[in-house]
């Protein structure tokens, strides 16, 4: 593991990407969400757990789930959190993004929850800021987005108990998609039995390690008896230009519909990161189905959340 993401005592300093995190880690943030999701069931959803910190999101790049989940844990652990408004900043003076996570310090930050563009960006903050400070990718570029990977993980055990003998389908476009690195990385370490990377030959990534990933080019034959169907819409923000002749003929061919759900296990659960891009990747009769899992997915975000920036505050937990 990267020593910049663990100290040498085996705690977790920054959380910048899923790749090479061991079983016992995952499993040590899945067993500690669990608890805040009981406390998500209360009236008063509050612990005292980071009080008097500061959290402080920066997002370079749009999101809906993501930053305000990272808010709505952030306050339930009773921190107080800096949603800095990267468009009204002083970045657009010129202001380098060092310079600005300094100006925040400053301000006593603890934790910054980073999304941007470009790929290694929190890794490069990570190493170039004071170490009482915890760095958090949020997203960056097409490399990682650990949270999503870990509560991706999450859900699954939560609907199917055991990781051994899943077979999981992640669907469409994995080239450009961070969220499909993270889960991959994640499932492999959970020791999930069969991965199967589906979609059009264009949206496949070149170096897939073919020990631990199955590539399939035909929907049908990709979903077919898996327990899982993880569904990814095309990430047309990080290509050069556009790679699919139509988002009709796209669908046609790779959208998840109930005719072609029925292929998979009948008890499979189907899940999105989103945004869901309703007729593109994903028929809305299957993205509003019983065995759709995608709004508890982003529930679940809440307390994977809530666990990682607990696990960085607080060393004895
Ligand atoms: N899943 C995800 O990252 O969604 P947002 O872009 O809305 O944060």
């Amino acid at each position: 593991m990267s020593n910049i993401q663990i100290t040498k005592e085996g705690n977790l300093q920054h959380l910048l990407t899923t790749e090479s995190m061991n079983k016992e880690l995952i499993i040590k943030i899945f067993d500690i969400a669990e608890t805040f999701l009981k406390i998500g069931k209360h009236d008063v959803k509050k612990v005292p757990l980071l009080r008097g910190k500061t959290v402080c999101n920066l997002f370079f790049e749009n999101s809906t789930r993501t930053r305000t989940t990272f808010e709505i844990a952030a306050k339930r652990l009773s921190a107080d959190v800096l949603n800095l408004d990267i468009s009204s900043s002083s970045q657009s003076k010129g202001e380098s993004i060092i310079d600005t996570v300094n100006n925040l310090i400053a301000m006593s930050a603890n934790i910054f929850v980073i999304r941007h563009p470009e790929s290694g960006m929190p890794k490069y903050i990570a190493n170039n800021v004071s170490k009482d400070v915890h760095i958090i990718n949020a997203g960056d570029g097409n490399n990682s987005h650990p949270t999503q990977g870990l509560l991706d993980a999450f859900t699954i055990r939560k609907y199917k108990k055991d990781f051994n003998g899943l077979k999981i389908a992640i669907v469409g476009d994995i080239k450009h998609s961070r969220v499909a690195r993270s889960e991959m990385h994640t499932l492999s370490i959970l020791g999930v039995s069969e991965i199967r990377l589906v979609g059009p030959k264009i949206f496949m990534p070149d170096d897939i390690d073919q020990t631990k990933f199955q590539e399939f080019n035909d929907m049908k034959e990709g979903i077919s008896d898996v327990d899982v169907v993880m569904m990814l819409r095309i990430q047309k923000e990080r290509m050069q230009q556009e790679i699919i002749p139509s988002e009709k003929k796209y669908f046609e061919s790779f959208g998840l519909t109930t005719k072609l759900l029925k292929y998979a296990k009948k008890d499979a659960i189907v899940m999105h990161p989103g945004p869901i891009n309703r007729g593109v990747e994903i028929q809305t009769e299957v993205a509003d189905s019983s065995q759709s899992v995608i709004l508890a997915q982003v529930t679940f975000g809440i307390a994977i959340r809530m666990a990682v920036m607990t696990m960085l505050i607080d060393k004895n937990i």
